[in-house]
């Protein structure tokens, strides 16, 4: 993990392999932005002149690499564009900083020790850059043989590290000394460091992470950590009932878990149930999935990496609010002893399920968890799942959805996603779409209609969530898995998606903020 300090010494005298600074995109070419007074100095008050002469614009994202002038500590000057200047009196929008930031994390990623002198006006822009910076250094190493090998783990070879992540990130104008600016680089530090065990999760292979497993990593996280955690295996569900995640798990050789992961806190006055679903490979069972849609389905378990993350952040954070994670883990494989298109399941709740299409197994462990989850009677659940293809058609790969039975409810998510600068728009429940899950035989089909799938998926889950209970289903079918060119500080893989979303909306049931 990267380390993350602040620091009084200017960008000039900051010891670093590289120093960051920013550039906006001006009307007439490249400015550097607050914060690279010093470099532009040393550089005689010609950086934007040299900025430009190498082709640089300020255009978000770009980095242009130069040596640095005499008078820098640092050999090497990174500039990264911020895109257009904020309006006289305004400042960067967060996500931009953090974006910024990102971009000159992974561009440095191999090298050891860099100094960010970035806009820093606030708080909460230095929250930002710490995040930006903590995200975009990044790797996942663990499967390659040339790696170095990560503390506590067994490596093969040794190797040079050149895919190491940015070891030392030092943030210049950081005031070590305010309070508000420490306790941001504090969080930024937890929330990065837990974010990064969801991407991992999420990364890692499905021949290395199964449901048992994964549980494994719940319980010695549980355990470093301080959280109570209860795992249901194949014997305890079968005697409790679990008809939906017993179903899909069955195909498997590898069978499927139910864990219960806790934080809680004295003061607390709230319990948030946050239930994730955590298909370790979803092959599409008997309705198998056709090449060109398995590849990556690997990370059909991001919804219950997010939620584990975020049980783990809230606990390390000491939040005043319990937090519940049910993690519901089966892998989806077709076998002689796989559930059949046709056949119907008796769910934890009791109600029946006809399983017209294996393919869609996410809502059946979802069902069993959420009405679980609800038996606690939290004040609110809030579900995460790669639930739908059809959520991928309607929003795009960098939206989630959300849907809900309560509609202050899901705006208040959807406000607390945007604030923390994760994109997900609002959702509808068209209650004509439930006649389409009628099953001849069985209390519900688990598919309906092809039109509004991802809204049918989640019709079918608000059935499951307990009378009154508020909840919110986020699906981020399309999010949670970056296919195309890395950006800002997402890499290619796993995103961490939701994390950020579901921690702010803990933090803020713990500070009363929310009913
Ligand atoms: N895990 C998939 C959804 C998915 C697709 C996630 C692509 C990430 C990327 C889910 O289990 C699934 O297969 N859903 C089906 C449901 C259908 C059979 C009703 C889908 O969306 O096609
Ligand atoms: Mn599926
Ligand atoms: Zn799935």
């Amino acid at each position: 993990m990267t380390a993350l300090t602040l620091s009084t010494s200017s960008a000039a005298t900051a010891r670093a392999d590289a120093v960051v600074v920013g550039v906006a995109k001006g009307a007439k070419g490249p400015v550097p932005a607050t914060g690279a007074e010093a470099v532009d100095e040393a550089f005689g008050g010609k950086l934007a002149a040299v900025l430009e002469t190498l082709g640089a614009t300020g255009a978000e994202g770009e980095v242009t690499k130069l040596p640095a002038a005499d008078g820098l500590k640092a050999p090497v000057v990174l500039a990264v564009g911020l895109g257009a200047a904020p309006a006289k009196g305004e400042t960067y929008d967060n996500e931009t900083l953090r974006r910024a930031a990102g971009s000159a994390a992974r561009a440095l990623n191999g090298t050891k020790k860099a100094a960010f002198a970035l806009p820093l006006e606030d708080a909460e822009a230095a929250a930002a850059v710490s995040e930006g910076a903590l995200f975009g250094a990044y790797a996942f190493t663990a499967f390659r043989s040339d790696a170095a090998p990560a503390k506590g783990k067994k490596g093969a070879k040794g190797g040079n590290g050149s895919s190491d992540p940015l070891a030392e990130v030092t943030l210049v104008g950081g005031k070590p000394r305010d309070k508000e600016f420490k306790a941001a680089t504090e969080r930024a530090q937890v929330l990065a460091a837990e974010l990064h065990r969801a991407r991992d999760l999420v990364n890692t292979p499905s021949n290395a992470l199964n449901p048992k497993t994964f549980a494994a990593e719940a319980q010695a996280a549980a355990k470093e950590f301080g959280l109570k955690v209860e795992v249901l295996d194949e014997k305890a569900l079968k005697k409790g009932g679990f008809g939906g995640l017993l179903g899909v798990g069955q195909g498997s050789d590898a069978p499927p878990r139910l864990v219960r992961i806790a934080h809680t806190h004295p003061k607390a006055e709230k319990t948030l149930a946050l239930v994730g679903k955590g298909i370790t490979y979803d092959s599409g069972g008997i309705s198998l999935k056709p090449a060109g849609h398995n590849e990556t389905m690997k990370c059909d378990m991001a919804g219950a990496a997010a939620v584990f993350a975020t049980v783990v952040a809230a606990a390390r954070l000491g939040l005043a609010v319990n937090v519940t994670g049910w993690l519901a883990l089966a892998e989806n494989m077709p076998s002689g002893n796989a559930t059949r298109p046709g056949d119907v399941l008796t769910m934890y709740s009791g109600k029946t399920v006809e399983v017209l299409n294996t393919d869609a197994e996410g809502r059946l462990v979802l069902a069993d968890a959420l009405t679980r989850a609800s038996e606690e009677e939290p004040d609110a659940i809030v579900d995460v799942a790669t639930l739908t293809g059809a959520m991928m058609l309607a929003l795009g790969n960098r939206t989630f959805g959300i849907m809900a039975n309560d509609d202050a409810f899901r705006t208040t998510v959807h406000e607390i996603s945007e604030e923390v600068g994760e994109q997900s728009w609002p959702m509808p429940m068209p209650a004509e779409l439930r006649k389409g899950m009628d099953s001849p035989v069985a209390d519900i089909a688990n598919m309906g209609e092809r039109m509004g799938g991802g809204l049918v998926a989640g019709l079918f889950l608000k059935e499951f969530v307990g009378e009154g209970i508020t909840w919110a289903h986020l699906d981020i079918a399309g999010p949670a898995f970056h296919e195309s060119a890395p950006y800002g500080y997402t890499h290619k893989g796993g995103t961490g998606s939701s994390v950020r979303t579901l921690l702010r909306l803990a933090e803020r049931t713990a500070s009363g903020d929310l009913g």
